[in-house]
């Protein structure tokens, strides 16, 4: 397997401080793209946006949590143009380029490992969230706030890379949520995720009961 690209061996380890992330990301928006399509091969922005698309209806309203730089609004709009898209995220910097591709309607800063305060219960119509549950950065307990802004009946589609999924308790979290009767899980699929560095994740469909 090639050696993990050294960017990213740091966004794993910032330990979800979000001080420590933010100031991480704010220094890799310009050359994130570039990095994570071209040398990483970074598909999870766009396995996540196919996968929401099927679900949702051409003219949903969608949450896209921790929206980085606008590469799944970009993915989104390309499969249904006539979404709304809003995108939140921690790190203005990354915001900021997001909102230079023209795909969100709003964009605000929001730290996903707390209460989301400034969304009311109920809103979206589906929630994407690529590249966000991961090693590091946002916990297995961010799906209580999307779920809680997801309308009944919404999709959550998030990719949670592979070396994350047990360890970090995902796996656990989405079979408890199920139990609960809080979501149903539609699709578990083991996915390619860094096609140039053999990483895999698994792209995870729930719907809010
Ligand atoms: C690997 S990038 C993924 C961005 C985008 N979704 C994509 O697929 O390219 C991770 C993003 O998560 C954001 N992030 C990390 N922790 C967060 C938190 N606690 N709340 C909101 N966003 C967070 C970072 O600022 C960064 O933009």
């Amino acid at each position: 397997m090639p050696d993990e690209n050294p960017l990213l061996k740091e966004a794993i380890s910032l330990g979800g401080d979000p001080d420590a992330i933010r100031a991480f990301y704010q220094g890799w928006s310009d050359h994130y793209d570039d990095d994570m399509l071209l040398a990483i091969g970074y598909v999870g922005a766009k396995i996540a946006a196919e996968a929401l698309v099927k679900h949702v209806s051409d003219t949903a309203l969608v949450l896209d949590a921790g929206c980085g730089t606008g590469l799944v609004g970009i993915e989104l709009i390309k499969r249904k143009w006539n979404l709304t898209i809003d995108g939140i995220d921690l790190t203005q910097a990354m915001l900021d380029a997001a909102r230079s591709k023209g795909a969100y309607r709003k964009l605000n800063i929001a730290d996903m490992s707390g209460p989301l305060y400034e969304i009311d219960d109920d809103v979206y119509d589906g929630i994407v969230s690529a590249g966000v549950f991961t090693n590091g950065h946002v916990g297995p307990a961010g799906l209580d706030e999307l779920i809680r802004v997801a309308k009944p009946g919404a999709p959550i589609v998030l990719t949670v890379r592979d070396s994350a999924w047990e360890a970090d308790g995902f796996k656990d979290k989405i079979g408890q949520l199920e139990k609960d009767g809080r979501t149903k899980t539609l699709e578990i699929t083991h996915s390619p995720y860094h096609t140039k560095e053999d990483i895999f994740c698994q792209l995870v469909v729930l719907e809010v009961v």
